[in-house]
C-alpha cells in the first residue's frame, strides 16, 4: 500500500537520484542537493517501505500563482497512478492555501492536461517565474510547454 506523504530530510538523496535520473535524460530539468535540502517543505514523496518511488513539488511564486516542480516517478513504478496522486496532492494543498492559479512547465503536457491544466503561451506566465530559467542551460530558447491549471478557493478553509 503506497501514500502520499510529506518529504523528509531522509528523502532528500533517493529524491535527487530520481530526479537527475530524468534531467540526464533530458526530460526534466536537474536539481541539486542544496536546492532540495532548500525547499524540502514544498516536497510530496511516495515510498515503498525505505525506497523513494516518486516526488513532486508544489512550490509559491507569489500570492495568486504556485508551480508544481520536479514530478517524477521511477520508471518500473510508473502508469500506477502515482504520478496523478502527485499531482492531485500538489493541487489540494494549493487549495489549502488559497492560491487559485497553478502552472507547470513540462515536456509531459498530455499528462497534465489529464488533471485540468491547459496549454498557455509561456509568456502569459508572470516574468517573477523565470528566476530559475537563468540557471538553465536551454535559456533563454526553453522547449518545455506551459500549463495552467484554474482552483476554486473561495474563502473556505478545506
Ligand atoms: C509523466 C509521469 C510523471 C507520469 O506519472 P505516472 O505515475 O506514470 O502517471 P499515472 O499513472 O498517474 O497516469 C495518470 C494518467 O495520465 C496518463 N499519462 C501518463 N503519462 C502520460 C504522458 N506522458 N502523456 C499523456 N498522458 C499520460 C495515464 O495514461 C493516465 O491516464 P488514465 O487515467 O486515463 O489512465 C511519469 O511518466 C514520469 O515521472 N516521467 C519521467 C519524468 C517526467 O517526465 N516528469 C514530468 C515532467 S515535469
Amino acid at each position: 500500500m503506497v501514500a502520499v506523504e510529506k518529504a523528509r530530510i531522509k528523502d532528500v538523496g533517493q529524491m535527487h537520484q530520481l530526479i537527475n535520473y530524468f534531467a540526464d535524460k533530458g526530460i526534466m530539468l536537474s536539481r541539486p542537493l542544496s536546492e532540495i535540502y532548500e525547499n524540502i517543505r514544498d516536497y510530496f514523496v511516495v515510498r515503498q517501505g525505505e525506497r523513494v518511488i516518486a516526488c513532486a513539488a508544489l512550490h509559491v511564486a507569489w500570492s495568486d500563482l504556485a508551480e508544481i516542480k520536479s514530478l517524477a516517478v521511477a520508471e518500473e513504478n510508473q502508469t500506477e497512478g502515482l504520478g496523478g496522486q502527485l499531482v492531485t496532492a500538489c493541487l489540494n494543498e494549493a487549495r489549502e492555501l488559497g492560491i487559485p492559479t497553478v502552472f507547470c512547465l513540462t515536456y509531459k503536457p498530455g499528462f497534465f492536461e489529464k488533471f485540468g491544466f491547459s496549454q498557455v503561451d509561456k509568456m502569459e506566465l508572470p516574468r517573477k517565474v523565470w528566476t530559475e530559467c537563468y540557471h538553465c542551460s536551454k535559456f533563454p530558447n526553453c522547449d518545455e510547454v506551459a500549463l495552467v491549471c484554474h482552483l476554486e478557493v473561495g474563502d473556505c478553509n478545506a
